[in-house]
């Protein structure tokens, strides 16, 4: 029998092509998605060869996390890869341009889902001694976010939490990866208001090579991976050392709105 992994958001960008490479390396799948274009997408991974549960539920919300656990558990089979990759971004002036909600979108999906999501299905992982785990982070976890202040923060929430995860199950046989994407060609930016930003409108990585390396990395076990463009790599590394506030003026330049135009 195939191995069994689970992908969130495998609707679009970097989650759809995810769950590419583990249909093309034999993994059947359970995909999430909020929208009904999960349905559709299933349908095109099964023509890879592998069985597809598309799941439609909204991962913000508990509810939405707990009905994607009781499809995980009506299969019957053990999860062997996790990737947890929903979310969401807003662009903008906290105050003036955001609304409460939009930030609690932020953080009830790309942070209280991830634990929830995590805590269910690690839970059955250590009890099997096998397991791994893929958390789509991302490089501006390395950097405050200003324009993108609650976004940047849930992303460094992620981040620490692989870190911390992995050290605390060395010694069960489940291992834990942190993805870390520099801007990337999907519906992210266009999602999160973001097109009149600098980042936006620059040079992005394909998010087939990211979902490539973010693979490789979780079989081949490793803690974390930039993916990505050199670019990436080097702003992960500057993020070590250089100071917050010099890294939030950066940050600043590409993503405050209107800086596309200046
Ligand atoms: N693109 C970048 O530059 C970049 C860089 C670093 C990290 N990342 C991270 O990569 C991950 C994937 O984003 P992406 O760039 O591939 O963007 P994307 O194309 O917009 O994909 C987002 C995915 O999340 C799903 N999603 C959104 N809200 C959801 C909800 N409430 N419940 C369930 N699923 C939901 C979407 O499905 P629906 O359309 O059905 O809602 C879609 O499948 C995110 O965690 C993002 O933070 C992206």
């Amino acid at each position: 029998m195939n191995p069994q992994a689970v992908v969130t958001g495998a609707s679009s960008g970097i989650g759809l092509e995810l769950a590419k490479v583990f249909a093309d390396n034999g993994y059947d799948l359970v995909i999430a998605a909020e929208d009904d274009a999960i349905g559709t997408v299933g349908g095109e991974l099964r023509g890879r060869g592998v069985q597809v549960d598309a799941v439609q539920a909204d991962l913000s919300s508990y509810q939405g996390v707990e009905e994607l656990v009781a499809r995980i558990r009506a299969s019957g089979r053990p999860v062997d890869a996790l990737a947890v990759n929903a979310g969401v971004g807003v662009g903008g002036d906290f105050v003036r341009d955001t609304s409460v909600d939009d930030n609690l979108e932020i953080v009830n999906l790309n942070v209280t889902s991830a634990v929830h999501l995590t805590h269910r299905v690690l839970a059955d992982m250590v009890d099997r001694k096998e397991g791994r785990v893929l958390f789509t982070s991302s490089i501006a976890a390395t950097t405050p976010g200003p324009f993108q202040t609650v976004y940047a923060a849930s992303k460094a929430f992620l981040a620490s939490f692989g870190q911390g995860l992995r050290e605390e199950l060395k010694d069960t046989g489940v291992s834990v990866t942190t993805l870390m994407p520099g801007p990337t060609d999907t519906n992210f930016f266009d999602r999160a208001g973001m097109q009149d930003t600098k980042v936006a409108q620059s040079a992005k990585d394909d998010p087939a090579q990211v979902a490539r390396e973010g693979f490789e990395a979780l079989m081949k076990g490793r803690d974390h991976v930039v993916a990505g463009s050199v670019k990436n790599k080097a702003q992960a590394l500057a993020g070590r050392v250089l100071p917050d506030p010099v890294k939030a003026k950066a940050h600043r330049r590409m993503s405050e709105p209107g800086s596309a135009e200046s």
